[in-house]
């Protein structure tokens, strides 16, 4: 359970963060106790994440909240798609569908895309923030004006980050929560999807659970996750799914990997790349 999701100095920290450097901030509630591994179907269920129901660290057994977020009897993943298997490189930090996670560094380590671009939508982020590659930049483009044509509010809250600005923001989190805890929220530098520019954070425009769990249920949040398929994203930490990707839910963090695997993914629901792919999951670094 949480305790502090929507404390003052939780807040305080969230705006720091966001306002100083565009950049991601905690995310998720340090749970009383461990969660089971559940099966992609228990993100993808119908029923919505409570704020209080933070996820919960790789490897623990359920509290009250995350129990009724899994699956009776949790079934294995779907293999691969073989139609769509390794269209695009799964390393290359410039494919669409590179797998980057607590297992798989980025390589180059610094690496910098050479297309970045700023889209043109709603951006409450500045500098490097708010750039994206230009594939991402395009579908970000149409996605959001679509969330407008349904009357919802959403803003790109943190887009590329650097690997020296990643070194800020993870040590920022070590320096508030401690190593551990920074661990399940903020990748390591080098370990970001951020890094790559087919990632980016999604706001609502006014700041509404802004970065917290209770985003999940902000008009952004639920759109996102019911149509950002359509263009080509998914929501690339799911509610549970920590012992597959290593982090806690973020229904804000937003990744592009094309139409086609998104789609897929939906429909036969997958809930993660790592899972998609046919990866090992990735609950800790190595
Ligand atoms: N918050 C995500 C995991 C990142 O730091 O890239
Ligand atoms: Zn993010």
């Amino acid at each position: 359970m949480c305790h502090d999701c929507g404390s003052p100095s939780r807040r305080s920290f969230a705006r720091f963060l966001a306002a100083g450097a565009g950049l991601t901030v905690l995310s998720a509630c340090t749970p009383d106790a461990p969660v089971a591994v559940p099966s992609s179907s228990a993100a993808l269920s119908p029923a919505a994440p409570s704020p209080a129901g933070g996820s919960a660290l790789p490897g623990a057994t359920p509290d009250a909240a995350t129990v009724g977020q899994s699956p009776d009897v949790p079934s294995p993943a779907p293999p691969p798609s073989a139609a769509l298997a390794r269209q695009f490189s799964l390393s290359d930090p410039a494919s669409q569908w590179v797998i980057v996670n607590k297992h798989r560094p980025l390589a180059p380590a610094d690496y910098a895309p050479a297309d970045l671009v700023r889209p043109a939508v709603a951006i409450s982020a500045s500098g490097e923030a708010a750039l994206l590659n230009s594939t991402t930049a395009a579908a970000a483009e149409s996605m959001f004006a679509a969330a407008a044509r349904d009357g919802v509010a959403m803003v790109l809250g943190s887009g590329y980050r650097s690997y020296g600005t990643q070194v800020t923001t993870y040590n920022g989190y070590v320096a508030a929560r401690g190593q551990a805890d920074a661990d399940t929220a903020s990748a390591r530098p080098g370990h970001s999807e951020h890094q790559t520019g087919w990632a980016f954070d999604i706001g609502d425009g006014g700041g509404a659970c802004s970065f917290q769990p209770c985003f999940a249920d902000q008009p952004a949040a639920v759109w996102a996750k019911a149509n950002a398929y359509r263009f080509g994203f998914v929501v690339r930490y799911p509610w549970m799914l920590h012992p597959v990707t290593g982090y806690y839910y973020e229904p804000w963090h937003l990744r592009y990997v094309g139409v086609e695997a998104a789609t897929d993914m939906t429909n036969r629901g997958i809930g993660t790349l790592e899972e998609y792919f046919g990866l090992e999951a990735a609950p800790a670094y190595l």
